[in-house]
């Protein structure tokens, strides 16, 4: 019988993001950042690892599908933890020396373009950290395999430190509140229906701290006033702060990618569509009660509070008709009060299946350890579901 760790942990969203990195091996960014982690119910990754002597080589399953172990960040996640333990002396060296077998799962699609990478490395980590017994900043090591992943191990909202060492010893994430601190908060994930590839996040970013001019600025002039505003407003809940923090800085970001040269985009027509609505009802309403967010993709994540939601639900239907049955997934859309109609919102409905689907969500907790399952590798460390 071997060892099965199985962890779950949950994607974040970026309300001040990351954009640029001051050093690529070692990912360390230029700018501090603020995310929420959203809740581990509704969109999670689920990994289960194990060690064994008969493993010939490291393996590793990617949504029922073996996939290749050369990948240089998830190799340097595992080293970098065999390293500590083999420091911290912790567990024999036999145990040490042999392969493992990672098998993971997203409950969402990977391919909607949603930061499935950040969840996916949180997960991991939080998952071999338990299984080679270590005591460590598990958000560094979850930072070395992908930037953002480093704030998905805690929940509520969490700050990335840029940290200014060369080592990257203090660039880390810490929780500003828990995700209790702000129980009426809620968010709106649109998938936007879109096929098209786009630029790496990765490639992206070395691109514009190559060539934008905006980047420089931003990182010097914007973001460290943003950042204290940010908490200020999170810590206030002072939704209306928030609220135009958050547009301004996807704002900010995407304006960075039209300034990097070659410029490249992840806006669509309808991220544009859906700018130009919220902009639209926060207007008529004669106060900010929708943000919204965009990473790099065309999908959209709307913050509203709880008593909100029934009505933008309703408009978000209206301008985006969908003939699906399950076109709003996620947790139980609370009831409206009264039939909304549009009829007179001054902007025209687009055609069908614009949007794919909507979830529906809330601010959640950190990973979590699942001793009792349901795990991904039987007893004998063989996967399940594959
Ligand atoms: C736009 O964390 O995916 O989502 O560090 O290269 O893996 P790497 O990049 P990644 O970048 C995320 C960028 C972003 C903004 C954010 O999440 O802060």
């Amino acid at each position: 019988m071997s060892v099965i760790v199985t962890a779950t942990a949950s994607v974040n969203i970026a309300v001040i993001k990351y954009w640029g990195k001051r050093d690529e091996e070692l990912i360390l960014p230029l700018n501090d950042s603020i995310s929420a982690t959203l809740d581990t119910n509704v969109m999670c990754a689920r990994t289960s690892v194990c060690a064994r002597p008969d493993i010939e080589e490291n393996e590793m399953y990617l949504n029922g599908i073996k996939t290749s172990f050369d990948n240089k960040r998830l190799q340097t996640c595992l080293n970098k933890i065999k390293a500590i333990a083999t420091l911290q002396k912790v567990v024999d060296k036999e145990f040490l020396s042999w392969n493992v077998r990672i098998c993971s799962e997203n409950n969402f699609p990977t391919a909607a373009g949603l930061a499935s990478s950040a969840a996916g490395y949180a997960c991991l980590v939080t998952a071999l950290a338990k299984l080679y017994k270590i005591e460590s900043d598990i958000s560094q090591l979850a930072r070395l395999g992908s930037g953002s992943a480093c704030r998905s191990v805690f929940g509520g909202f969490v700050r990335w430190h840029a940290g200014g060492k060369c080592d990257g010893s203090d660039s880390t994430a810490s929780q500003i509140v828990q995700s209790t601190h702000w129980p009426e908060m809620r968010v709106l994930v649109l998938v936007v229906a879109d096929k098209k590839k786009h630029t790496s996040s990765s490639i992206g970013m070395k691109r514009s701290v190559e060539s934008s001019e905006l980047l420089k600025y931003r990182v010097e002039h914007c973001v460290p006033r943003r950042v204290d505003e940010m908490i200020n407003a999170i810590k206030g809940k002072d939704f209306q702060r928030f609220a135009e923090l958050t547009m301004k800085d996807s704002n900010q970001f995407h304006a960075v990618c039209l300034d990097s040269y070659p410029p490249f985009h992840y806006l669509t027509n309808v991220s544009y569509k859906i700018i130009d609505v919220i902009h639209k009802y926060n207007e008529i309403c004669k106060e900010t009660r929708v943000a919204y967010t965009f990473d790099a993709g065309p999908n959209a994540c709307l913050f509203l509070l709880e008593k909100d939601v029934p009505e933008v639900l309703s408009l978000i239907k209206y301008i985006f008709p969908s003939p699906n049955t399950d076109y709003v997934r996620g947790l139980d859309v609370p009831k409206a009060e009264e039939e909304n109609t549009f009829e007179t919102f001054p902007i025209q409905p687009m055609e069908e299946n614009k949007l794919q689907y909507l979830i529906y969500t809330k601010v959640g907790d950190g990973p979590e350890i699942h001793y009792d399952g349901p795990h991904l590798l039987n007893e004998l460390g063989q996967p399940l579901n594959v």
